[in-house]
């Protein structure tokens, strides 16, 4: 385990296993149907990899990216930028993944903003949602896993851009962050 690492909550093992469960559902779901799957940059990048692979769906890949505007207290303006365009989002379905669903701000932006540019459909899968924290009204169609109000590292999640590419999801060690806001 990393130093730097209090408790690991979710084992490699684990994550996987919940990941089948998931890919399962969402085949099932999408039987007979080609999809686009949009990864949520930069934290989803490995829950996606390892998500899309047990998928027996077709689907095309696609990118988003949310920068927030603000101050290290203050939540600042979202802005989405997508990396498909237009014509590559106009009538599919789009399945949505992120790592965390925390407050809901960015889910909730970048369906709006799929929605927006012509998407069919857009339903939305997460590897963690952190239901004591949400300041939005937004729920993921799926989710892999629940965790406690508490700031979780590994497996693509980040503190200050580390620790994502631990194979579990672990706390960090309090004096890691002692005195900063961790609040993305
Ligand atoms: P939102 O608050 O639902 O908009 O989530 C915003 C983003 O905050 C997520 O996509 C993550 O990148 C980040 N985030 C939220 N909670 C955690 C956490 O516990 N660890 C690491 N990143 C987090
Ligand atoms: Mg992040």
């Amino acid at each position: 385990m990393h130093g730097d690492i209090e408790r690991i909550l979710l084992s490699e093992e684990e994550i996987l296993r919940g990941l089948d469960r998931v890919a399962q559902t969402l085949t099932e779901e999408y039987a007979g149907q080609e999809i686009t799957a949009v990864c949520v940059l930069k934290g989803s990048c490995i829950f996606v990899a390892d998500l899309i692979r047990r998928l027996q769906v077709p689907l095309n890949l696609a990118f988003a990216y949310v920068q927030s505007y603000g101050d290290r207290t203050e939540p600042g303006e979202l802005v989405t930028h997508l990396m498909p365009t237009e014509d590559e989002l106009r009538g599919r379905r789009v399945l949505l993944l992120d790592d965390i669903l925390d407050s809901g701000r960015t889910l909730r932006l970048v369906k709006r903003e799929l929605i927006a540019r012509g998407a069919a459909d857009v339903r939305t899968c997460v590897f963690l949602d952190k239901p004591a924290r949400r300041a939005v009204e937004f729920e993921a169609d799926h989710a892999c896993f629940q965790v406690d109000d508490l700031f979780v590292v590994g497996y693509g999640l980040d503190y200050a851009g580390r620790y994502r590419n631990l194979r579990f999801v672990g706390a960090l060690r309090e004096e890691i962050y002692a005195g900063e806001d961790v609040t993305p």
